[in-house]
């Protein structure tokens, strides 16, 4: 096989991909415009898989280029023949920024896929996974989801999700020469176990796992748990929290199964088990060794109580089962943090990266 080409391979499961694919002997080429990420990640990435300095110079490829850029992108593809698949993670993911900022959102995931996908039909590259979300779930939906339920969104950016999946679909039904796998992520949490990669939110993360790493690291003052008079166990909201390694884990096997496939699939990556706020936050207590203060505040706008997967499709057609439960999750996302808070080059996320409204 030639080599797979990760957009936004930089970012928090971009990486995590990356070195799992890595693990595989595959060769990489990630693409990123480092809007939402750190240089130094690749680097960090190369020494997760354990790869030798010359491993590194002839498995893994950075291109930096943004995705708006269509020149930079024809470059790209012609400066590394022999892409076999694309891996699409790039896009902006922030679903409150997404309300405050739509037109950047819509311009930045649709223009972006629209000019990712005319450079892939330039090259002659037939193969697509697509990162995709939860959020394309119409949330009159009941739990646990499938894959053929209703799709619809509430916000911009699950607007992007559902519009992409949409113009894939029809491009892969005109056989217009494009294969393609739509995963659905539910809430990828956790880091390698290695502790030299992780999610890196800039400022205040709106994410309950970042939130909850930061309150434990001394950073933030206390967990705000939103809402605890759910109809669920504890009252609080239900999510399918998923390790980002078996997510990287689930990419690799949609990748291969797309190897001798046509058309296009949806498949849900998730564990197919819920967890309560208070649950997460008692493992991370776990994890880290102490008592986290929390207060409950209001709801906020827009959650469900309960949003968990049906996972028996990716089980069946992937063979892909998540493995990893919550303990080992909160353990992963600790160490991060605290290899995050100590690394030299803290300071390279400072840099102005705000989208344009
Ligand atoms: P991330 O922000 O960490 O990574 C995205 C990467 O894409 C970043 O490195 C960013 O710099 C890059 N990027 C953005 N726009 C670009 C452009 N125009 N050109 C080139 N690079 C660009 O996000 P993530 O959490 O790794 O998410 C990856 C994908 O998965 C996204 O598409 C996101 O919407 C989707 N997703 C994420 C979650 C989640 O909870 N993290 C859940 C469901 C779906
Ligand atoms: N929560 C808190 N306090 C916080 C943050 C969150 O109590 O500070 C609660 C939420 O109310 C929810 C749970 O923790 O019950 C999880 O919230 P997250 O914000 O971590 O995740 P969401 O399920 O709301 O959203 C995530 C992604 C979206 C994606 C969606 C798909 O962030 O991008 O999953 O299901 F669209």
């Amino acid at each position: 096989m030639g080599s797979i080409l990760l957009t936004g391979g930089a970012g928090y499961i971009g990486s995590h991909t990356a070195v799992e694919l890595l693990r595989r002997a595959y060769h990489i080429i990630i693409l990123d415009n480092f809007s939402n990420s750190m240089r130094s990640v690749i680097d960090r990435v190369c020494r997760t898989a354990a790869l030798s300095e010359t491993d590194a110079k002839s498995r893994v490829s950075l291109v930096e280029a943004d995705l708006l850029d269509k020149a930079a992108l024809a470059e790209a593809f012609a400066s590394s023949p022999g892409v076999d698949v694309v891996i699409h993670f790039a896009g902006l993911k922030a679903v409150g920024e997404s309300v405050e900022k739509p037109w950047a959102y819509y311009h930045n995931n649709l223009v972006g896929t629209l000019n990712l996908l005319g450079a892939m039909n330039a090259a002659g590259v037939s193969r697509l996974v697509f990162s995709s979300s939860a959020t394309v779930y119409r949330a009159d939906n009941p739990v646990p989801y499938y894959e053929g339920y209703a799709l619809g969104s509430t916000n911009p950016y699950g607007w992007t999700k559902f519009m992409i999946e949409q113009i894939i679909r029809d491009i892969c039904a005109a056989n217009e020469g494009l294969s393609a796998v739509l995963l659905r992520y539910f809430n990828p949490i956790g880091a390698h176990p290695d502790g030299l990669i992780g999610e890196d939110p800039k400022g205040i993360p709106n994410n309950l796992l970042p939130y909850v790493a930061k309150v434990a690291a001394g950073e933030l003052d206390e967990i705000r748990i939103f809402g605890d008079d759910y109809d669920t166990p504890d009252g609080t909201g239900v999510r399918d929290y998923i390790h980002v390694m078996d997510l990287a884990e689930g990419h690799a096997s949609a990748m291969e199964y797309l190897q001798d496939r046509k058309g296009c699939c949806a498949f849900n990556l998730g564990t197919g088990r819920g967890t309560s706020v208070r649950e997460l936050i008692r493992a991370f207590e776990t994890a880290c060794g102490k008592r986290l203060p929390s207060k409950v505040v209001g709801r906020r706008a827009g959650d469900l109580p309960v949003v968990y997967a049906n996972v028996d499709l990716a089980a069946k057609v992937l063979g892909f089962t998540a493995s990893r439960g919550i303990e080992e999750m909160c353990d992963d996302a600790w160490r991060w943090q605290q290899y995050r808070a100590a690394m030299p080059g803290n300071t390279e996320d400072q840099e102005d990266n705000s989208t344009p409204s």
